[in-house]
C-alpha cells in the first residue's frame, strides 16, 4: 500500500487525507495509524458503488458491530428525509458521540452522511471514503456537509470536518466517463483559481488525468487537495478567502436548481459551464486577458468538457436562472455575488452585480 498522506489543520479538528491504490483493503491499519476507536459504526453507502468493492471495505474493517445503510444518492434524495432516515438508525441503534458514521460514496452521499453525523447527539465521528473524482478532489475535504432544499442548493448545512478522508484511486476505474469530467471540472476550477504553472500541466496532461493514468491522476488529485487544503485552513467557514471555490458555482447551482437537479445535468457538467461563463463574464468585464480567456476556453473545446447550456435549459428559464443566482450563499445584498478571474491563478472576490447585468449576459449565452 503507496499512499499519499496529507494533513488538514483547521481550527475545530486535525485530521489526515490518504490518496493511494487498494486503500479499502487497509482500513483497519488506517484507522489505528490514526489512533480511531469505535465500537459501532454505520456504513452509508451509495447504491452505486460496485459489491465486490463494498466487500473488500467490509473485510478489511475492524470487527465491530457494523451497519449498513444503502442510499439512492441522486441530487433530489439530498434532502431532510434522507438525513431523518440516518438519524433514526443510528437513535435505534443507540449509537454514542464515540461511534462512528462511514460515508463511501460521491459527493451527495458524503454531504448528507456529513450532515447527520454533525447533528446526531451534536456530532459523531465521520470518517469520509470518497468514491468518486468530484468527492476526491472537492466535496470530501474542508468539511462542508448539508442537503438542497426547493429554495436552492446546499441551503441547509453545517461545517464538519471528518476524522479521516480516504481516496482510493481505484473507486474512480469503476466509474463512466461522465463522472470522471465532472471530477476533473473541480480540478480545473482549482487550477484556475490558484496556480497557472498546475493549469498548464492540466492543459498538456488532461487526455492522460481522465483516462486515469498513473502517475498523472494521483498528482492531478494530490495537488487539486493541497490547493483545498490552503484555503481551508486560512478560512474555514467561508468568511472570505473560501469564497474563491465557488469559482463557476453561482452559475452551476442556479442551472442544477433551474432543471429542478434532474440528470439531464449533474453538478460538475454545470460547474464546468459555470467556469466558462465565469471566464466570459470576467473577460466583457474587462477583467481578464482575451489570450487568457482564449486559453480556458480552447481547454474546454479541446477536451470535449463543455456541453451546450442552450442544449439543456431553455432560454424561458432565464428569469429562474437569475431569480436562483440572486439567492446564492454568497450574497449579502440584493446583488449578485460572483467570483471571477483577474488571471488564471490570480480570483477576484466580493464583486456584485444587478440582476440586470447577469440576465443580458445569460440571455446572449442561451440565446446566440
Ligand atoms: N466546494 C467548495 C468548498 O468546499 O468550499
Amino acid at each position: 500500500m503507496s499512499a499519499i498522506k496529507l494533513q488538514i489543520n483547521t481550527k475545530e479538528r486535525r485530521y489526515p487525507i490518504f490518496i493511494g491504490s487498494g486503500l479499502i483493503t487497509k482500513l483497519s491499519k488506517l484507522l489505528n495509524s490514526c489512533s480511531i476507536k469505535f465500537s459501532k459504526c454505520l456504513l452509508v453507502i451509495d447504491s452505486k458503488v460496485p459489491k465486490t468493492l463494498i466487500n473488500k471495505i467490509l473485510k478489511s474493517l475492524p470487527k465491530k458491530q457494523t451497519i449498513i445503510h444503502i442510499f439512492n444518492a441522486n441530487e433530489l434524495n439530498k434532502n431532510q428525509s434522507s438525513v431523518n432516515k440516518i438519524l433514526t438508525i443510528l437513535l435505534k441503534k443507540n449509537f454514542h458521540r464515540n461511534d462512528c458514521l462511514i460515508s463511501i460514496g460521491g459527493g451527495i452521499t458524503g454531504d448528507v452522511s456529513g450532515f447527520a453525523s454533525s447533528i446526531f447527539k451534536r456530532g459523531i465521528k465521520f470518517i469520509n471514503i470518497p468514491t468518486t473524482l468530484l468527492a476526491q478532489v472537492d466535496s470530501s475535504i474542508g468539511g462542508k456537509t448539508g442537503i438542497n432544499s426547493i429554495h436552492g442548493k446546499n441551503l441547509i448545512g453545517s461545517f464538519y470536518q471528518p476524522n479521516l478522508v480516504i481516496s482510493d484511486i481505484n473507486f474512480l476505474k469503476t466509474l463512466p466517463k461522465r463522472e470522471i469530467i465532472c471530477g476533473y471540472g473541480e480540478i480545473l476550477k482549482h487550477s484556475l483559481i490558484a496556480n497557472k504553472k498546475f493549469f498548464l500541466f492540466l492543459n498538456k496532461n488532461a487526455n492522460k488525468i481522465l483516462n486515469l493514468k498513473s502517475p498523472f491522476i494521483e498528482k492531478s488529485i494530490h495537488r487539486s487537495c493541497l490547493i483545498k487544503k490552503r484555503i481551508i485552513e486560512i478560512d474555514e467557514k467561508e468568511k472570505n478567502l473560501r469564497k474563491i471555490l465557488n469559482f463557476g458555482h453561482t452559475f452551476a447551482h442556479a442551472y442544477e436548481a433551474t432543471l429542478q437537479y434532474s440528470k439531464k445535468l449533474n453538478h460538475g457538467e454545470a460547474v464546468i459551464l459555470g467556469i466558462m461563463n465565469a471566464s466570459k463574464f470576467s473577460l466583457k468585464n474587462n477583467l481578464l486577458s482575451n489570450d487568457e480567456f482564449k486559453l480556458i476556453k480552447n481547454h474546454l473545446i479541446q477536451f470535449k468538457l463543455l456541453i451546450k447550456l442552450k442544449k439543456k435549459i431553455s432560454p424561458n428559464k432565464l428569469n429562474h436562472i437569475v431569480s436562483f443566482m440572486t439567492k446564492d450563499k454568497k450574497n449579502t445584498t440584493k446583488k449578485i455575488n460572483l467570483i471571477l478571474l483577474k488571471k488564471i491563478g490570480q480570483p477576484i472576490l466580493n464583486l456584485n452585480f444587478d440582476n440586470k447585468k447577469l440576465y443580458s449576459f445569460l440571455k446572449k449565452e442561451l440565446i446566440d
